[in-house]
């Protein structure tokens, strides 16, 4: 495997790749161009095709051609790898199927093997006995500990790992899996006198185990986790969403704590349908699990400690942020949120100094009563932002920032009615004309990164001008849809021969411009007001093109690289779907999977003849 990254990295054209973003010249042994990642009007972003890295002596930022697929397209250093050997044609020693998949099976082998093993040992040893005690203070009952595998790890170097020898497993499988660790002095059990809380993943399978220390003097942290492994992403995981399923979708609703006991002492409560989020911020990944369970809503409970209680606005916002991020990938990729709600997001803090897991034992019906009574997460966030300016507020000035405070949050909103929603609510709250609000509002600094390349002309600029208020929708447009539309709107005659459907551009604005271009109209004629100014404004953003440049063939890459990020986007949706068993055909989006990631080669293929094709072409033109 580290091999395939030299491999792929020697193979790959990083003047090409990077050439797909950045407009590039060449300037000696090296090739030059704007920085993408922060503004400037002088290039100062470098590409060095020989050492096949890139550098920006402007900001720092520098990497390779991983780096590069990581930061512009958001992908893990493993998704970079495939898709870039992928396009250099470059066959990994790594494939999934079906060696990947054996892989795989082998581990869940050894994770299952791992929770009975420290099943036995919870029952059956003198130390276990008195986890098992110490369960039992906490209240735990045996049906519980039955129902969710609760074990103990045994104070032993190697209990475990002479346990998966006998059954047959590696110490390299158990390293792998999660559960033995390499040290110096070779492999040993990862978790030694620990209770052991095993993760399932949502068919109820052991993915990974928290294990939590019970003596105070014991070394490491109060809980240790297996680490990430090819089994366990814990950022896309919920703990007990295996034992949760049912009653969320019974109830419609899901519920999010921080802890495993809070979310193992809910159910044993009859909270059916509580999950926890293993102690970080919800994170997207997991928001889009619950989503894809088509719950109404989620109701994350913040722990009511003193230090929870004071941040439970950051709390908020972070949440908010995880939530929005979600709703704009959503968005782009055929607005699923517009036909269907969504899941929504609720909020409410526990009393101070108790947890969900005190609650559940000591009072079930005050949490029921908790969560009930949650809050919906903007509203929340915003109440919090009001509390902080309370009594202050018949200041004029005080209620200014306020405002401006409460925008900050609403302005990531990408959903116009809910942005429309929450603007009324504010402006009712500082007793002021929604109207108003708005305006304040588009005129807010700090929208998303301006075009990188500079207007083509003062008219252009003058339009865009103009045009700013209507613009706003076409500034928040992805870069390659708002990249290709600006070179459409300078040659219109492309729009016609393009292989493109409107259903590609996935902001609205755009789809119904590319239309209109379609039909074989101007990007100035017959156009509705609200049009002429997105038209205007994408016109402004057009990129610098050298003269030497085919604009068709600059349009049909870009075209290729919109298409395949949709289709990207439409894949990893389909696998998250897969991940998280939302669905009850698995064979047909299996086959989906499938076809999509075939759709993509292809389409990297032929993008790939293209870039080369193109930089052939600018070679000859340049050596005449
Ligand atoms: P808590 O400390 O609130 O856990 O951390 P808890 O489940 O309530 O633990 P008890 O009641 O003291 O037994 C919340 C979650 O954060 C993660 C775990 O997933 C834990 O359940 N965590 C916490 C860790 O991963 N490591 C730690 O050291 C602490
Ligand atoms: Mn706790």
């Amino acid at each position: 495997m580290p091999g395939d990254f030299d491999l792929v990295k020697e193979r790959i054209d990083i003047v090409a790749l990077v050439g797909e973003k950045v407009a590039l010249k060449r300037a000696g042994r090296a090739y030059k161009g704007l920085c993408p990642f922060h503004a400037e009007k002088t290039p100062s972003f470098t590409v060095d095709p020989d050492r096949r890295t890139y550098h920006c002596f402007g900001c720092g930022e520098q990497g390779d051609c991983f780096t590069w697929l990581e930061k512009t397209e958001g992908l893990e250093a493993i998704e970079a790898l495939k898709v870039l050997a992928e396009r250099a044609g470059v066959e990994l020693t790594t494939r999934r199927p079906p060696a990947e998949r054996e892989r795989e099976t082998r581990l869940l082998q050894v994770a299952d093997t791992a929770r009975f093993y420290y099943r036995q040992a919870l029952k059956g040893t003198e130390r276990g006995n008195a986890a098992a005690a110490y369960l039992a203070k906490r209240g735990i009952t045996p049906e519980t500990i039955e129902r969710f595998g609760l074990g103990y790890a045994p104070d032993l170097r190697d209990g475990l790992l002479l346990y998966l020898k006998k059954k047959g497993f590696t110490e390299e499988e158990g390293v792998a899996a999660g559960v033995l660790l390499q040290t110096e002095r070779g492999t040993v059990d990862r978790f030694r006198d620990r209770l052991m809380v095993p993760i399932n993943d949502a068919r109820g399978r052991a993915i990974s185990f928290g294990g939590r220390a019970m003596r105070a003097d014991q070394p490491g942290p109060k809980y240790m986790n297996t680490p990430n492994t090819l089994l366990f992403n814990k950022s896309a995981t919920l703990y007990a969403l295996d034992a949760a399923r049912p009653g969320i979708r019974a109830a419609g609703a899901a519920v999010i704590v921080e802890g495993y006991f809070d979310a193992i002492a809910c159910h044993q409560a009859g909270f059916g349908n509580v999950v926890a989020s293993m102690g970080t911020a919800l994170t997207e990944q997991q928001y889009r699990i619950l989503d894809n369970l088509k719950a109404e809503r989620a109701i994350v409970a913040f722990d009511g400690d003193a230090a929870g209680q004071r941040s439970a606005e950051s709390r908020g916002r972070e949440l908010l942020q995880a939530v929005q991020r979600h709703r704009q990938a959503a968005l782009r990729s055929g607005g699923r949120v517009e036909t269907r709600t969504g899941l929504g997001m609720y909020v409410t803090v526990l009393p101070e100094n108790t947890d969900p897991d005190d609650l559940a034992r000591e009072d079930p019906r005050r949490l029921r009563a908790l969560l009930d009574g949650a809050e919906e997460l903007v509203t929340f966030v915003i109440e919090r932002i009001r509390d902080r300016w309370k009594g202050r507020l018949a200041d004029p000035e005080a209620r200014l920032r306020f405002l401006d405070d409460a925008l900050s949050v609403i302005r990531e909103e990408p959903e116009t009615v809910r942005r429309e929603m929450y603007l009324t609510t504010v402006a009712n709250t500082a007793g002021v004309d929604p109207a108003f609000l708005r305006q304040r509002l588009e005129r807010l600094p700090g929208a998303p990164p301006a075009p990188r390349a500079a207007p083509t002309g003062a008219g252009g600029s003058e339009a865009a001008r103009t045009a700013s208020g209507t613009g706003a929708a076409v500034k928040q447009t992805p870069t390659v849809e708002r990249y290709l539309m600006a070179l459409l709107t300078r040659f219109p005659e492309e729009a016609a021969r393009v292989d493109l459907v409107p259903e590609d551009f996935a902001t609205p604005e755009l789809r119904a411009l590319f239309e209109h271009l379609q039909a074989g109209k101007g990007p100035s004629t017959d156009l509705p007001a609200e049009l002429a100014a997105v038209a205007a404004a994408v016109g402004a953003s057009a990129p610098d093109m050298a003269d030497d440049v085919a604009p068709g063939r600059a349009i049909e890459i870009a075209a290729l690289s919109l298409r395949e990020q949709n289709l990207r986007r439409r894949l990893d949706e389909v696998r998250a779907d897969l991940a998280a068993q939302a669905v009850d055909d698995v064979g047909a989006l299996d086959a989906e999977v499938t076809r999509l990631v075939t759709e993509l080669g292809d389409l990297m293929r032929r993008r790939e003849r293209r870039t080369v094709l193109q930089s052939q072409t600018e070679r000859e033109e340049e050596s005449e």
